[in-house]
């Protein structure tokens, strides 16, 4: 069992091998889905919504999420842990930087922040710093009620092509990861081949270098409903570590996601 750190997540992308990720909140799922052999876990501030009941990411503290962080720090023992930045965590610099040392002091890895190229400043500080980050890009629930409702995004070419901008411009500030949610399969395609770190996708089609689904959609025990880009491996298997365990082996070998998960 060899620690999963951003080294092997670069090397993995390099050599073609997906990677898996999942959500996390607590030790004792995340023990679980360490020990299946998860290779990401990452604390979402979609907490807020499948923890708490709240019809959105905004009401979710920094307090919130490094209680979590904790609790997933302590039940990992190999996976790579993503820490979220919750809304307005990182709106001044200031805020950021001791923000992010919260979630880093509580056992993340690394940080995630929503949004294209105003995180410029930001990421390069915290990187300065010794803080890596996770760009998020796409459909970032934090910005909600700016969208209209949670819609799938860069459907046109105007903004299939500044979504593409962003992720070249992230990368340049120096994220080592990034995450898209729900964009086209072939805008999904086109930034995994553009980039050269790991895009990890959800409803991003098939060919990012790995996947993430959030728990609770993976188990069928969303409250409200069951996304279109999310698979229930519970119904399928029966078992919640088999259910991990064939997730984790439908992103290896690339049956997940399939068309039916994905965005056209
Ligand atoms: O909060 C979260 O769970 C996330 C993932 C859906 C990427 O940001
Ligand atoms: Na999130």
């Amino acid at each position: 069992m060899k620690k999963v750190t951003i080294s092997t997540l670069a090397k993995m992308k390099q050599q073609g091998e997906r990677i898996s990720v999942i959500t996390a909140y607590d030790a004792s799922f995340a023990k679980l889905f360490d020990e299946q052999g998860i290779d990401v876990m990452l604390i979402g501030d979609s907490l807020g919504m499948v923890l708490m009941g709240e019809n959105s990411t905004l009401p979710v503290t920094v307090e919130q999420m490094a209680y979590h962080t904790k609790s997933v720090k302590n039940g990992a023992q190999r996976a790579f842990v993503v820490a979220d930045m919750p809304f307005m965590s990182y709106a001044t610099a200031e805020q950021t930087y001791a923000n992010a040392a919260q979630l880093m002091a509580a056992g993340a890895e690394m940080v995630k922040m929503e949004g294209g190229l105003w995180l410029v400043e930001a990421i390069k500080g915290l990187a300065e710093r010794g803080v890596p980050v996770c760009g998020h890009l796409g459909l970032t629930p934090q910005s909600v009620h700016k969208f209209g409702g949670f819609k799938v995004q860069g459907r046109e070419q105007s903004a299939a092509d500044e979504i593409v901008a962003q992720a070249l411009a992230l990368e340049q500030a120096g994220i080592q990861l990034l995450v898209l949610e729900c964009i086209p399969t072939e805008l999904g395609e086109r930034i995994s081949q553009t980039l050269s770190i790991p895009v990890i996708g959800i409803g991003a089609g098939p060919h990012t270098d790995g996947q993430v689904l959030v728990m609770h959609d993976m188990f069928g025990i969303s409250a409200n409903y069951m996304p279109k880009f999310s698979k229930n491996y519970l119904a399928e298997t029966g078992d919640i570590r088999k259910a991990v365990s064939l997730y984790i082996e439908e992103v290896k070998n690339g049956r997940f996601p399939s068309e039916q998960h994905s965005f056209s």
